[in-house]
């Protein structure tokens, strides 16, 4: 299965994908995380990224391009991939088209996880996430153990990105709008659109996913 998540900063877009790419066996690419990734390791793309990423902006079209581009080369990518985050403008939406028309590969559906704005900011400024394996929590939905270490092996760091400050915040979810937001009716005229209520409890975004993918539980 190919499939793109669609959706505000904060809608649950990682928080979902986790669960379902493991359930079906295909890798989660999630643009941002390979950034954050990239900028722990401090490389050069890293380093770029890091002001736009901070700043609550988009990094630039062709940087995401050639990240997505070397991730679908990998080996576990050949039985499919779910893409979180990627793509979020218009011109993102075309260059993946024409991505997956070389590759002669086929968009299954686009997931559009849909929620207010006040739910999202919420969800936002209580995030919490480990820094090693990127398991991502919340202080009131979904509260880190106590233990102060995630579920994965190794060392554990869980912090605050720092895209999460309150200015940040504003800043992508206006960036969203401007910018992502159109993506919607583009993929609802394609006829590839299918709409998630992502504003209830995470077990019913994850029920309710399922359910439109014919998944069974
Ligand atoms: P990215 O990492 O993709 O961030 P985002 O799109 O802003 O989305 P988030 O990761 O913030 O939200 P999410 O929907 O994954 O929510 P989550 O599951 O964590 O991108 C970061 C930056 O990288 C961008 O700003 C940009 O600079 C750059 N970038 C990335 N891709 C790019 C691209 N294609 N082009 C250019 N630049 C790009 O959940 C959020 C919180 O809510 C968590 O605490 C979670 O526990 C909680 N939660 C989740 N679901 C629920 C629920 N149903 N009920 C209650 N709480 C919930
Ligand atoms: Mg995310």
């Amino acid at each position: 299965m190919r499939l793109v998540f669609l959706g505000p900063p904060g809608v649950g877009k990682g928080t979902q994908a986790a669960s379902l790419a493991a359930d079906l066996a295909i890798p989660h690419i999630s643009t941002g995380a390979i950034l954050r990734q990239a900028l722990e390791r401090q490389t050069s793309t890293g380093l770029e990224a890091k002001k736009f990423m901070d700043a609550g902006d988009l990094v630039p079209d062709a940087v995401v391009l050639q990240l997505v581009r070397d991730r679908f080369s990998e080996p576990d990518a050949a039985a499919g991939w779910l893409l979180d985050g990627y793509p979020r403008n218009l011109d993102q939406a075309s260059a993946l088209d024409q991505l997956i028309q070389e590759l002669q590969l086929t968009l299954d559906h686009v997931i559009f996880f849909d929620c207010a704005e006040t739910e999202l900011v919420r969800r936002l400024s209580g995030r919490r996430v480990c820094r090693n394996c990127g398991e991502t929590f919340h202080i009131e939905f979904a509260p880190p153990p106590e233990s102060g270490h995630c579920s994965g092996s190794g060392d554990c760091e869980i912090y605050q990105r720092s895209d999460d400050a309150e200015e940040a915040i504003l800043k992508r979810l206006e960036v969203y709008q401007r910018e992502t937001g159109p993506l919607v009716e583009h993929y609802r005229g394609l006829d590839q659109l299918i709409v998630v209520d992502g504003a209830t409890a995470i077990e019913d975004v994850a029920q309710s996913l399922r359910g439109v993918l014919g998944l069974t539980p």
